[in-house]
């Protein structure tokens, strides 16, 4: 390492942060360390910045203007996202990671695509498979052969968050319990649905972009919530065919898997759940002639999205993904919630 590590200011210190990010953080010390955490509630800021060394801020403002935070994470409920990111880029930070979704509607990524431009500060949203290692190994042998998906299945089937999160770490702010929501209401069933695209599905829908010719002509054929919590939802975009399960349940293993099927091949990724420190996912490309597997490689995709903005602030913007990249992305997993909770509703009124 040729230079310091770089200051982190932290935004936000919920369980992500708690369970996710310190944890990599920890990984990566000779790339970074963790200088100033905020949070709206003092005393989580005070107990998260003690665990880690850092000092706690009780406004954005406050971390801001501590001179030795060099980038910033955005790590606070996804309706801050957006006019946060602008301030951390307004007072001259390097670079921003903020977690996914980055904005919530495309006013807001416009927003932040303009104050990116302006000046000059790479922004990258923290959507952790985008920068798996084996997704990226992956796609440029799928890309490389030509093949071109006629069918994609996104299959996740996760425990609730809590679960995880209290593997990870010891949460300082546990969740509190919420009821059963009530699937006879299908303003409900639409809310959950185009949540679980929002939260949860927006993981995998960049590389399912990727993955089609072009996402101007979505069709929504089918959309359903699941109970206790979830999603189904079976769209076509130029002729292919993407379905796509979200659940939050007890009842199976943990299960986070996409799979693509083209003519001649079939690629399977294999993701670690969410907040799981173990590696990147796995992925196996297998046609009539052989299997190739990618994965699992010692990073995963939270170290993936540290080791980007490393990159990015040690370079520069030029070296920073297109912001238009992450607009169209966020452009993409809005129409298909938007698509997908009204047929849902509809679903459910019939
Ligand atoms: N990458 C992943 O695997 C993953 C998983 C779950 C959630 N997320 C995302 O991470 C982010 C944080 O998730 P979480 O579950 O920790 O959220 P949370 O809502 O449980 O906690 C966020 C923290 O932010 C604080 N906060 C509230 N308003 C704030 C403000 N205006 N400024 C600063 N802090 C504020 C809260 O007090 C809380 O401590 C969300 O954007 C979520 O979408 C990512």
């Amino acid at each position: 390492m040729t230079r310091e590590p770089f200051g982190v200011g932290i935004v936000g210190a919920g369980p992500v942060v708690q369970a996710i990010h310190l944890p990599t953080l920890a990984r990566l010390s000779e790339r970074f360390v963790v200088r100033n955490i905020m949070d709206v509630n003092p005393d989580v800021a005070a107990a998260v910045a003690g665990r880690a060394g850092a000092r706690p801020s009780s406004s954005i403002d406050e971390l801001l203007a501590d001179e030795r935070v060099e980038v910033v994470a955005i790590c606070s409920p996804s309706a801050f996202h957006a006019p946060q990111v602008i301030a951390a880029m307004r007072a001259g930070k390097r670079a921003v990671l903020c977690e996914k979704p980055f904005a919530t509607d495309r006013e807001q990524a416009e927003l932040i695509a303009a104050a990116s431009r302006e000046t000059g500060v790479p922004v990258i949203v923290g959507a952790m498979h985008t920068v798996d290692p084996a997704w990226l190994a992956a796609i440029a042998e799928w890309e490389a052969l030509g093949h071109e998906a006629h069918t994609i299945r996104s299959r996740v089937v996760l425990p609730p968050n809590a679960r995880f999160e209290t593997s990870a770490t010891e949460v300082l702010t546990p969740r509190p319990a919420s009821g059963l929501p009530d699937l006879d209401d299908p303003a409900v069933r639409a809310q959950m649905v185009f949540g679980g695209v929002l939260g949860l599905a927006v993981h995998d829908l960049p590389l399912i972009r990727r993955l089609l010719p072009a996402v101007d002509d979505i069709e929504v054929v089918s959309a359903s919530a699941l109970s206790p919590w979830g999603y189904e939802i079976g769209f076509t975009a130029h002729g292919r065919l993407v379905h796509a399960i979200g659940a939050l349940t007890e009842q199976w293993r943990p299960t986070w898997e996409l799979e693509v099927v083209s003519d001649e091949a079939r690629m399977l990724l294999e993701f670690p759940p969410s907040y799981v420190h173990a590696g990147s996912a796995t992925a196996t490309i297998t046609t009539d002639a052989r299997a190739v597997r990618f994965g699992p490689y010692p990073h995963n995709g939270y170290e993936g999205e540290w080791l980007t903005l490393h990159a990015i602030a040690s370079a520069g913007s030029a070296a920073a993904p297109p912001v238009d990249g992450l607009i169209d992305d966020l452009d993409f997993v809005l129409e298909v919630a938007s698509a997908a909770s009204e047929t849902a509703r509809q679903e459910a009124t019939r």
